[in-house]
């Protein structure tokens, strides 16, 4: 590895209490250095998704003390390697790398960052920095379902928010894999965006008649399984949709609402309701597998697992990105660039 002169201080994005966008502020840190297992990692990008939206106000599956950084992926080039890293550590000295961010210490949402060596995955030459920062959590998840779906025999799922980033790449995996995923969306805007990309069935869950319409299509396409990113009601509306003996596995909360379902579907009709997350999901893979599901997916990252980009913003302003990204989640994502 060329060495690379690393400065002392650098401007990050702190998050002060979970109390969302409005407790970020932008400061200037000492660079961390990197520990026994650790990298430092330069951050090319780093990407606002849902899981940031939640972590912002505290309503992610962990917390940390704060003050501090957010941000759960992006894309940078390893500048130092720390010890005990072996082998791995040598082999991503220099490279460029998607990482992610452990479940204590601080984000991606600065101009370094420090990752452990299994947390960083290094990125294709085809892939670039921007595409790189948000190829793990989403295009990952993608995979997981879709795997979930076909290991269970399924040839048709539902997926709800479907005109989110992951709710495109799960219709075009499935489409490669041979499942077929009918879409959910909360806007007539959206049921036509997804059936110019493709989608054969799409419907929307603010229409009148949606209750009968799903009904109607589960049972013609004798749908047993839904992925719902919503939660509140439309779990329910799912489980009294789909023939006796479904399943929805939910694995997003962008209502903030908490899954309602009535015990109708649960005890007399053998529905199931389940939650997935990545996380586990990964742990519970070895090394070999894991590594093997990276390649696959690096192969991807410009067609089934292409993420369309929106905006670009500077760390100094990520308030305004979260707004940006918030009031506006559909047709594609907004970064974090240290360098802007
Ligand atoms: N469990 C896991 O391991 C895991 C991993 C990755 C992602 N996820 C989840 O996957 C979901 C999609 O993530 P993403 O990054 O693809 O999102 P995204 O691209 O930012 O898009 C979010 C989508 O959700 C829609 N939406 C927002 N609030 C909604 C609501 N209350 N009801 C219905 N639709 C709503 C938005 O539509 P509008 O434009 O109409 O607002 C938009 O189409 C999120 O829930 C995320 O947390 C979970």
């Amino acid at each position: 590895m060329t060495p690379t002169a690393i400065p002392e201080q650098m401007t990050a994005v702190v998050l002060d209490a979970y109390d969302g966008a409005d407790a970020l502020r932008v400061v200037h840190l000492p660079v961390p250095r990197p520990g026994p297992n650790e990298l430092l990692v330069k951050v090319a990008a780093s990407p606002i998704n849902p899981s940031d939206l939640m972590f912002l106000q505290g309503r992610y599956g962990f917390t940390k003390p704060t003050p501090v950084v957010p941000g759960f992926e992006g894309s940078g080039t390893v500048v130092a390697v720390g010890s005990r890293t072996g082998l791995m550590g040598r082999y991503l000295a220099g490279k460029r790398v998607a990482c992610v961010t452990q479940q204590t210490g601080d984000g991606l949402w600065a101009e370094y960052t420090t990752t452990t060596v299994n947390y960083a995955l290094p990125l294709d030459d085809a892939v670039s920095m921007e595409q790189g920062a948000m190829s793990v959590v989403n295009p990952l998840t993608a995979v997981a379902l879709i795997d979930l779906a076909k290991k269970a025999g399924h040839k048709t799922v539902i997926n709800t928010a479907a005109a989110s980033a992951l709710g495109l790449m799960i219709h075009r995996l499935g489409q490669q894999e041979g499942v077929e995923v009918v879409g959910i969306v909360r806007r007539p805007e959206q049921v036509v965006d997804l059936k110019q990309q493709g989608v054969t069935h799409v419907l929307n869950s603010s229409h009148p008649d949606f209750n009968q319409q799903l009904r109607d299509l589960c049972h013609q396409q004798n749908i047993h399984l839904a992925f719902d990113a919503v939660a509140g009601d439309l779990p329910q509306q799912l489980c009294a949709a789909m023939p006796i003996h479904s399943r929805v596995t939910v694995y997003g909360n962008l209502s903030q609402q908490p899954v309602q379902v009535n015990t109708t579907s649960l005890i007399f009709e053998d529905k199931l309701v389940d939650g997935f997350w990545l996380a586990p999901w990964v742990n519970e893979k070895n090394l070999l597998q894991n590594f093997m599901i990276w390649r696959r997916a690096q192969k991807l990252m410009l067609s089934a697992l292409k993420t369309e980009i929106r905006g670009r913003y500077p760390l100094s302003q990520a308030q305004q990105a979260v707004r940006d990204y918030e009031s506006q989640m559909t047709g594609g994502k907004v970064l974090l660039d240290p360098a802007l």
